[in-house]
């Protein structure tokens, strides 16, 4: 593919020299349109038996993003009570969202508990301490537990979420403490989630995750919903043509496994599935302003002000990010490529964006479109250097361009001391 941009027009007919001019760089650009139809996909993974997507929102929190989940009636899954709170404001019923936190207080749990948040307990600790407060509250307080299923999978070490060597969920060794925590304070388990990874382009983990879920499901009774958790990937190298997560290919794989299960438990609970960055990755990109080039010691160097505070993931994960460049509003063809590094202005030598990357030639006052940066961008940006965190638009189903958060100022920086 030559061009992302352009095969779906995702500006929507907008110049994106106009959208900087209104809004500046670096801009967090997001299409209303892909967001849409990615959340679509998700909420028609499982067909023939009760489901629900929940969207991850440490994907992408903007709130507006939120009320888009909102209206396709996909649910959500939260982290944080910070989470918990933005879902609310967003509009989300209680009982729309799902709380995984991991290694939290007393006062977070209070306040799913307070709030009549169905929540997944992490640890045994953090079951027992969940059993002291909502036994407080009432007996029978339902709750579901994390299991660590001893394998996981994902891009890289740090986003592998199961296995012998993460700090996620209960071991399957431990299973029968969790009925004597649940029976000590009363409390009744009504589901389990797990979570292996982020980010694989294969379905075959994820079916054997789902798998090994369903046989240790069999171990608890009367289970309303079973959550197989997130991590389907998208093309990061889209523009060297990888293809898409298969979903279609993937239903019908995960289809019988369910089919299968359902026959031995006697009936079929809420199947869900927890997906984050696939709702959004691919409806975002970062506009960037090239401020120098140069060569340093036979490397050529794009210098914009997208750095590693803007969009973190190929600092922290060597992660792959795709990039257009764009001149006078136009994507300039992948023509006459060179060599080139595209770098942000942040005082470290990691502040890469994209290294050694075949890239038309990049001209200062261009725009660098850095491509799939929906999930975990804004969401992991920083102010490091004391930059403000930039702005974000979206690209309405009508063509309009929507503030949907405006940039941070130095004003805001300041207001903590
Ligand atoms: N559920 C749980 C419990 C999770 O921990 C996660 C992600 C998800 C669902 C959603 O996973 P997804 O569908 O987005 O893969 N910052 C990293 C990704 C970290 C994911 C952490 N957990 C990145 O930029 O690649």
């Amino acid at each position: 593919m030559d061009s992302f941009i352009n095969s779906i027009d995702f500006f929507k007919g907008n110049d994106p020299e106009q959208i900087v001019a209104n809004y500046g760089t670096p801009l967090y650009v997001y299409s209303e349109e892909v967001i849409r139809s990615r959340m679509k996909a998700v909420a028609g993974v499982i067909t023939k038996y009760d489901y629900t997507a929940n969207y991850s929102i440490k994907a992408n929190t903007n709130i507006e993003i939120l009320k888009v989940a909102l209206s396709e009636g996909i649910n959500c899954d939260a982290m944080s009570v910070g989470e918990l709170m933005i879902l609310k404001k967003a509009g989300f019923p209680s009982d729309r969202i799902f709380f995984v936190p991991n290694n939290v207080c007393d006062e977070e749990l209070e306040y799913a508990i307070d709030n009549d948040i169905v929540t997944s307990l992490d640890s045994l600790s953090q079951l027992e301490k969940y059993g002291q407060l909502a036994s407080k509250k009432c007996k029978g307080y339902e709750c579901a537990v994390r299991i660590n299923p001893g394998v996981g999978a994902g891009h890289s070490d740090k986003v592998v979420t199961a296995g012998k060597k993460t700090k996620f969920g209960v071991a399957e060794a431990d299973i029968d403490k969790i009925h004597e925590v649940l029976d000590r304070y009363g409390l009744k388990l009504v589901g389990i989630n797990q979570h292996i990874g982020s980010q694989f382009l294969d379905p075959q983990p994820y079916l054997d995750a789902v798998r090994n879920l369903l046989r240790i499901a069999r171990g608890f009774k009367g289970l309303k919903f079973i959550d197989f958790g997130g991590g389907y990937g998208i093309p990061y190298h889209k523009l060297d043509g990888e293809a898409d997560y298969p979903m279609g290919d993937f239903k019908k794989r995960l289809e019988p496994i369910l089919d299968e299960f359902v026959k031995d438990y006697g009936y079929a609970p809420l199947f869900k599935s927890e997906p984050g960055r696939f709702c959004v990755a691919e409806g975002g990109v970062i506009l960037a302003r090239v401020h120098a080039v140069k060569e340093n010691y036979g490397h050529a160097y794009a210098g914009t002000d997208v750095g590693m505070h803007v969009l973190i993931r190929p600092a922290m994960y060597d992660s792959y990010h795709d990039v257009e460049i764009i001149r006078d509003g136009k994507v300039v063809p992948r023509e006459n490529l060179s060599e080139i590094t595209v770098t942000g202005p942040i005082c470290e030598s990691g502040d890469i964006i994209a290294k050694d990357r075949l890239l038309p030639q990049i001209k200062e006052g261009d725009l660098a479109c850095v491509l799939d940066a929906g999930a975990y961008g804004y969401s992991m940006a920083s102010t490091y250097n004391t930059r403000p965190r930039p702005a974000e638009v979206m690209i309405c189903m009508d063509g309009s361009v929507k503030l949907i958060r405006r940039r941070e100022t130095f004003e805001d920086l300041m207001r903590l001391f």
